[in-house]
């Protein structure tokens, strides 16, 4: 018998910022990613307050795929993915977000993304809301902090899920919703922007001009839209299965210090369960009311909020998994790296990608128990990879084992979940084409099974080329997960040459 139900959903997962470019072709509107400059691990990202020409925004060209999505998905329908997570970019369908007619052309281009997907017997699994908003509506209002979002956002899911009725029926409503619960969220997670020209995105400081009350607000709203939206989804057509994305962090005590391990329960309720806790049992949690007055932080509440986030319960809960956290009340333990959301206290169990972040199979293994005991829904994990530099060989092949070996390790540790009694939908690995990064805005952060030929700086033709790891994977998908090990090393199988291909 497989490790994994019949019907797992192996696959992929995209954000349309990070892969689509053609940033104002077909009527698409600016968007808040396309105000965010290139950056590096060591140099942070800065917001600007207009396009500053001559000067490289990842997101404009990205890795066009808005143009190659059809042999990209070609691709991932040879290694066999079963789901294609992407979003859509809402200033395609209303490029202000307040347009009185929406933008055919936006319609056009994802339904026959969708489509694509059909015929290659991909199952789409569509973000809502990815990093990304109408520019001009974190101009002219401060983003989400503004109530008026709320119906702005009803209004274009409503029309995205009757347009794809039939095509599309799982459905997530924000990426990482809970990023607002930290300084991270506020440009990409709200579109509340910084008030000054080439502000830096630097998460490693305090940020000055954060304001946790308008912060902790736009969430709000934020929970109201999804439950309006998660409603509108099912009366549209009752097969839509809507969810939740949270990045989760599985947070360990440094410690046996009971101030350790308190302090390792409140952060695993303000990261993890402050908003699962909304969208799947539908109420704040009973601790809310002293987080908030802790924060002094007092949420505007309308008549009838309750009840809408009562009646609009996910039907399944889904999450990124990329590493654990580590903390510790006391200032001498060593500090950990590359975090985006709290200082974490340096694991010393654990080994880190070059990126700073922590790898921990098994901390995957805890969560996805955590998680299952206390809502009893679905889960899915929709984001978990490697990134990584690759280095492309002579040949033109790629032997990216590293990447292997973490996902590898990572599903054997869902296998031991579901084994628990963990009712594990699928798996959904970042970027399984090269992409931009979200934080750091490179290339060189690569986590796909296929590469694509961009640079840091963009330049690069934007061939694709398949990695070790494409092959590895499709052998993942053929065998429901049994097979795990590397077919070459496992089977002495020779990998098909990595094949460039032609544009
Ligand atoms: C998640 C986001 O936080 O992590 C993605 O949903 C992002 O958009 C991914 O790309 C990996 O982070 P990064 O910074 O390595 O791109």
């Amino acid at each position: 018998m497989s490790k994994f139900p019949d019907g797992f959903l192996w696959g992929g997962a995209l954000a349309a910022n990070q892969c689509e470019g053609a940033y104002l072709e077909d009527g698409k509107g600016l968007s808040v990613p396309d105000v965010i400059k290139g950056g590096t691990m060591d140099t942070p990202r800065k917001v600007t307050t207009t396009i500053h020409e001559g000067e490289y925004y990842p997101s404009h060209e990205a890795i066009d795929f808005y143009h190659r999505y059809k042999e990209d998905i070609a691709l991932f329908g040879e290694m066999g993915f079963k789901c294609l997570r992407v979003s859509i970019n809402w200033s395609r369908i209303f490029p202000t977000g307040e347009d009185e007619e929406p933008n055919q052309a936006g319609i056009d281009f994802y339904r026959s993304m969708f489509e694509e997907m059909h015929k290659n017997d991909i199952e789409p699994l569509v973000t809502l809301s990815h990093y990304e908003l109408p520019f001009a509506l974190a101009k002219k209002y401060g983003g989400w902090s503004n109530r008026k979002l709320i119906d702005l956002f009803v209004r274009y899911t409503k029309l995205c899920f009757t347009e794809y009725k039939g095509l599309v029926k799982l459905w997530i409503t924000f990426n990482e919703i809970n990023c607002l619960c930290a300084p991270f969220g506020n440009v990409m997670g709200a579109g509340i922007m910084p008030p000054e020209d080439n502000t830096l995105l630097d998460f490693s400081v305090k940020v000055e001009w954060d304001d946790e009350q308008r912060r902790y607000q736009a969430l709000h709203h934020q929970f109201v839209a999804s439950a309006l939206a998660v409603k509108a989804a099912h009366e549209i057509d009752p097969e839509n299965k809507v969810a939740c994305m949270i990045a989760s962090r599985a947070v360990y005590p440094y410690s046996c210090r009971p101030e350790d391990v308190l302090l390792a329960q409140k952060m695993e309720r303000i990261c993890n369960h402050y908003c699962g806790d909304v969208h799947a049992r539908g109420a704040y949690p009973s601790w809310a009311p002293r987080l908030w007055e802790e924060k002094g932080v007092s949420i505007d509440m309308e008549p009838g909020d309750e009840q809408i986030l009562a009646e609009g319960k996910v039907d399944f809960y889904t999450f990124s998994y990329y590493k654990s956290s580590t903390v510790s009340t006391d200032p001498t333990v060593e500090a950990g790296t590359g975090n985006v959301f709290y200082d974490d206290a340096l694991n010393p169990y654990l080994k880190f990608s070059d990126w700073g972040w922590a790898i921990d199979p098994k901390g995957l293994r805890w969560y996805l128990n955590d998680m299952y005991d206390r809502y009893q829904i679905p889960l899915m994990v929709v984001e978990n990879g490697l990134g990584a530099a690759d280095t492309v060989e002579e040949d033109g092949s790629i032997h990216d084992d590293y990447r292997i070996d973490y996902m590898r390790e990572h599903v054997e540790q869902m296998a031991e979940a579901v084994h628990d009694g963990v009712d594990l939908m699928g798996y959904t690995m970042w970027g399984p084409i090269d992409i931009v990064s979200a934080g750091t805005g490179e290339m060189k952060k690569r986590y796909g099974f296929v590469y694509v030929d961009k640079h840091n700086d963009g330049s690069g033709d934007l061939r694709r080329a398949k990695k070790d790891s494409f092959f590895w994977f499709k052998k993942v998908c053929e065998t429901n997960g049994e097979e795990l090990q590397d077919p070459s090393s496992a089977h002495g199988v020779i990998r098909d040459p990595c094949v460039y291909l032609a544009r």
